[in-house]
Formats: structure tokens, C-alpha cells, sequence
């Protein structure tokens, strides 16, 4: 149907200049999107699968002006063979972007997950791998570079004691990787993608955020460029089997985001939810609505914090149940995509700081 023209329109375009979209222009009722751009910065972004829910289409449509493909630019969507791309579903989200002026934070060139075999058990040497990196980052950048705002770089890098995650990319290229993978990103950046290193825990676990920071000082100190950190932010709203809780309070949120953010780095919360023990009691959805509450706030008290994403709109379809079992309930709507507690209080988050350091 009318995909496939849209997205004949898109490859036509990706050979001239490319520049990503910024939707901050559309009408919306009072949402999310409404007080997010009051607030001055610049997107309010969920997960997206494609699927047939029309109530999705119009949540997102009144919600955010940007969105993260949950799966299809990874690397086994787009290189499941080597030098072998295969488009078709990436495609479909280029294309809903283009249609419904949404920007997207693209994700992810390197990780060691979702990462196909033949990459992670090639037997490559030094030489070879980054020549795979590169042929990589250059076609699927190349590709989108007109719809990706932000492009995650690099993916999860970190073990929870802050040092390098063990890694074929790291056992193979060393520490040398993460600025090789910024300097490809930056040299196949044929639109205006802010660069992004991605990760979670990294919003209460001191010596992961302190990895983080270092990260950055390794680009730079490469004379690579790094545009910005994502705090993934998989809360829990309580203590669950796997995970602390209750989630940090709005100080240690705040000055995780410094601890990069001072660096002359952007960052954002890149794939927010909040689970709990489910199935959840109304005081456990008013513990989470306070928890949605200081992360929209903690975002808005850090001058380069530019934008938040949830990780998916309804609990119908979070990841989390699937993988911890027992829990889930993390996300704004429920399954029947009524709003939750938790949205209330994540608008309401995002709107006690519309005046912001202006006044300052
Ligand atoms: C490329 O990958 C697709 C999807 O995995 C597969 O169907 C096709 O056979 C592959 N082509 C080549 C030339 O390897
Ligand atoms: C850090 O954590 C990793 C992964 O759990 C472990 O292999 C490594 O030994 C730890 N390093 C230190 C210095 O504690
Ligand atoms: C791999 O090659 C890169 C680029 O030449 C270099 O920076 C890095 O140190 C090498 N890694 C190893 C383990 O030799």
C-alpha cells in the first residue's frame, strides 16, 4: 500500500542533504507534548512497535513528538548476514515518522546484544572487526539520515562496577572501540543526528554513572565527538526480585545527570518505566505516579536534560512481564489504554517547571 511509495520518496531523499525532522509544531490537545514544549526542550518521545492498535495512533499522535524504533534498526534487524541489509522494517517506521513529523532517536549501531552470531562469534581480527563496524554504521546511517535526530551510538558498554562490559567488541579492539564507533558516526553523519552512548542504571548507580563520565572523556580526549549521554531509566517503583527500590529520590536523580551533563554533554531519559509487583494495588499506582512525578521533575531541573522517552505506551505490550515475570504495570496507560495515575503525576512533573532557570 502507500508505504512503499513513501518509502521510494525516502530513499530518493537520502541522497541529497538530509535534515531530521523537529516536531514541535503540531496542534495537540492538553497532553504530555503540549507541556513538554512549553517547558522549552525538545522532545517527549515513546518505544514504538507498529502494530494494529489504533488507539497507539492516536496516544502518540497527542502525546510525543518523537519516538525510538523498539527493534528494527538493530543490528540483527538491518545485518542479520554479513553486508546483507535487510530494510523493509526500519523502513516502516522511517516512513511513520516522515508521515506524522515525529522525530526519532535511533537505536543502536554497537551492542553486544541483539547482535547477530555471525558478528559475535566471527572470529574476526582487530583489522577485520572495525572494517564490520564500519560497513555497518555507514549504511544504516547513510540510510536514515533523514529521519534520525539522535542516534545511539553505542549501546550499554558498562558492567554495574563501571567498567568496560566484556564484549566481542572489546575483546577484540579494546577500549580503542568506543571512540572508533564515534569517529564512524561522526564521519557517516550525513544528516544532523545528535550522537548519543546509551545506558541504564546509570540514574542511582555512582560508579556506573562514573563510567559513564569517563566515556565521554575518552571520546573527547580521541578528539571524537559525543553529542550526548541516554539514562535509560528501568525503574521500580518498589523492591521487586531484580531491582532495588524505591526508585532515587529527585536529588540523586539530578545529580546523576550532572555527573555527565557538566561534561558539556546533553542528556535525556531515553526508555523511562516504572515497574512494580503486580498485579498492583491503588497505593502501588500512587507510589509510581510520584516516581513518574520526580523523574519528569528531575529532568526539567537539569538545563541539558532535552527530552524524555517512555519505554512503550500501554502495559499491555511492556517487555517486562515476559522477561520478569511477576512484574510490570510500568508504563503511563494500562492495558486497556486508560490513563494511569502515573501519567497525572509525569504531566503534572513536566509542568511545575514550565517557567524553568528562565527566572534565574
Ligand atoms: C539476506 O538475508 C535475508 C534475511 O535473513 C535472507 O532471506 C537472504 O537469503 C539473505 N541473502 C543473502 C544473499 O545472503
Ligand atoms: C566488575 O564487574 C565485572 C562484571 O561483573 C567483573 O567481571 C569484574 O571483575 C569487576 N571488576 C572489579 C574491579 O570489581
Ligand atoms: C585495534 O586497532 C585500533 C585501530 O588501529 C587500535 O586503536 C587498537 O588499539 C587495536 N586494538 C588492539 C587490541 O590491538
Amino acid at each position: 500500500m502507500r508505504v512503499s511509495s513513501i518509502v521510494a520518496g525516502l530513499a530518493l531523499a537520502s541522497s541529497a542533504v538530509a535534515s531530521p525532522t523537529f516536531g514541535w509544531g503540531k496542534k495537540h490537545r492538553d497532553s504530555l507534548y503540549k507541556s513538554m514544549k512549553k517547558s522549552g526542550r525538545s522532545f517527549i518521545g515513546t518505544a514504538l512497535t507498529l502494530r494494529d492498535e489504533p488507539r497507539e495512533d492516536e496516544i502518540v499522535d497527542a502525546n510525543f513528538n518523537a519516538f525510538t524504533p523498539e527493534n528494527s534498526m538493530k543490528w540483527e534487524s538491518t545485518e542479520p548476514s554479513q553486508n546483507n541489509f535487510t530494510f523493509d522494517d526500519a523502513d516502516r517506521y522511517a516512513a511513520y515518522a516522515k508521515k506524522n513529523h515525529l522525530q526519532v532517536h535511533c537505536h543502536t549501531l554497537v551492542w553486544h546484544s541483539q547482535l547477530p552470531a555471525w558478528v559475535s562469534e566471527g572470529g574476526f581480527d582487530n583489522k577485520t572487526l572495525i572494517g564490520v563496524m564500519e560497513n555497518h554504521i555507514k549504511k544504516v546511517m547513510t540510510r536514515y539520515a533523514s529521519v534520525c535526530t539522535r542516534w545511539d551510538v553505542l549501546n550499554e558498554a558498562l558492567n554495574e562496577n563501571g567498567t568496560y562490559r566484556d564484549t566481542v567488541w572489546l575483546r577484540t579492539i579494546g577500549e580503542a572501540y568506543i571512540p572508533i564507533a564515534f569517529r564512524l558516526a561522526k564521519k557517516y553523519n550525513r544528516g544532523h543526528a545528535k550522537l548519543y552512548y546509551n545506558d541504564y542504571n546509570l540514574e542511582y548507580n555512582e560508579e556506573k554513572t562514573a563510567g559513564a563520565a569517563r566515556i565521554v572523556k575518552l571520546i573527547k580526549s580521541y578528539g571524537g565527538c559525543i553529542d550526548g549521554v541516554g539514562y535509560q531509566a528501568h525503574l521500580a517503583s518498589e523492591s521487586t526480585p531484580t531491582a532495588p527500590g524505591p526508585a532515587p529520590d529527585q536529588a540523586t536523580l539530578e545529580a546523576a545527570l550532572h555527573a555527565t551533563a557538566d561534561l558539556g554533554v546533553d542528556v535525556a531519559y531515553t526508555e523511562i518505566d516504572v515497574r512494580m509487583n503486580t498485579p498492583p494495588s491503588a497505593e502501588q499506582l500512587q507510589v509510581q505516579s510520584d516516581t513518574y512525578n520526580r523523574i519528569a521533575k528531575s529532568c526539567l531541573a537539569v538545563r541539558k536534560c532535552v527530552g524524555m522517552t517512555v519505554w512503550g505506551i500501554s502495559d499491555k505490550y511492556s517487555w517486562i512481564p515476559g522477561v520478569f515475570e511477576g512484574e510490570g504495570a510500568a508504563l503511563l496507560w494500562n492495558e486497556d489504554y486508560e490513563k494511569k495515575p502515573a501519567y497525572y503525576g509525569f504531566l503534572k512533573g513536566i509542568k511545575a517547571k514550565k517557567w524553568g532557570w528562565w527566572w534565574w
